[in-house]
């Protein structure tokens, strides 16, 4: 019998998840199908339930879910707990539910996989202390980079972060806050950064934060977890500062995808035809 999966959000029509894990199927052989699920707000429990009930065999889960899916599931990876959000739901055996948080394997992936980005000994910025920056913490600290300092506009929000993973093994990386606000300002905030990530909401409204050149090391990357067809307002700002690349989400969401992918049926997907599949069209 075919199995079923599927994406649940609100909004979810323009999800390219059901696209991704259909060629994934396709390339290696999978007997499955995977669907939209569009969930009013206070429907997502009992939506997760009953797709579970009727025999579905996992769901990715996406904005605005992944915190109520962290509350709903029985058990948690680390990364997702650390996450505090979930999005992948695994069925257990005889009853319950797995969450796990695949975002940061994925943006971690992208980098050194398909980039040849190496994280050792790097310097690293997260720009963002909200749901999307928490969500790659665990990955982002496992990657052998030497230093991560998280910048937030709300300078609270980023030590809060901080405090969440001072009991991490995190290979002796040094891990710090910083207000957004003292990037913008030369002579004042940390520099010399070989990769800034973006991970605030700002994403594709056009808005980019207020950053110091010196912010960037010689060579360095920038990194925005969003994508659009044309390049980002992020990845903009990054080759206009002299980044040697400055990269989107698109390889990211292949990478979480295809680690979605592996958790459920044990078989890891190649990603590099899929993503060319997005990127054409
Ligand atoms: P997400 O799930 O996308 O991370 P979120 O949890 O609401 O959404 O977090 C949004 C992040 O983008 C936060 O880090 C937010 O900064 P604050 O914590 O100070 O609100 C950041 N953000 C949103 N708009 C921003 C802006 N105009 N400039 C800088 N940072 C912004």
């Amino acid at each position: 019998m075919t199995d079923r999966y599927a994406v649940i959000g609100y909004p979810i029509a323009h999800s390219k998840s059901p696209l991704i894990h259909a060629a994934f199927a396709r390339q290696t052989g999978q007997d499955l199908e995977y669907t939209r699920i569009l969930s009013a707000p206070d429907a997502f429990a009992d939506t997760v339930r009953c797709f579970f009930g009727d025999g579905g065999q996992g769901l990715n889960v996406t904005v605005p879910f992944k915190e109520p899916a962290w509350r709903l599931v029985d058990e948690h990876s680390p990364r997702a707990a650390t996450a505090g959000a979930v999005n992948t739901l695994i069925r257990l055996p005889g009853r319950g539910l797995r969450g796990d948080n695949t975002d940061g394997v994925g943006l971690v992936r992208d980098l050194t996989g398909n980039h040849g980005f190496d994280f050792a000994g790097r310097r690293v910025l997260l720009l963002g202390a909200g749901g999307a920056a928490r969500g790659v913490l665990r990955p982002l600290l496992e990657s052998g980079l030497a230093e991560l300092v998280i910048a937030n506009r709300t300078l609270d929000k980023a030590a809060a972060l901080v405090a969440a993973v001072a009991d991490l093994e995190s290979g002796g990386a040094m891990v710090r806050a910083c207000g957004l606000a003292d990037l913008g300002v030369a002579d004042r905030g940390p520099v010399g950064f070989d990769l800034i990530i973006n991970a605030t909401s700002t994403g594709l409204t056009g808005a980019v934060p207020s950053i110091a050149p010196s912010v960037l090391a010689p060579g360095a990357w920038t990194y925005d977890m969003v994508y659009a067809d044309t390049p980002t307002p992020f990845c903009r700002w990054g080759l206009a500062q002299g980044a040697a690349r400055a990269i989107d989400g698109l390889g990211m969401l292949v990478e979480q995808a295809a680690e979605s992918f592996f958790l459920w049926r044990g078989i890891r997907p190649e990603t590099a035809a899929v993503i060319d599949l997005l990127r054409s069209g």
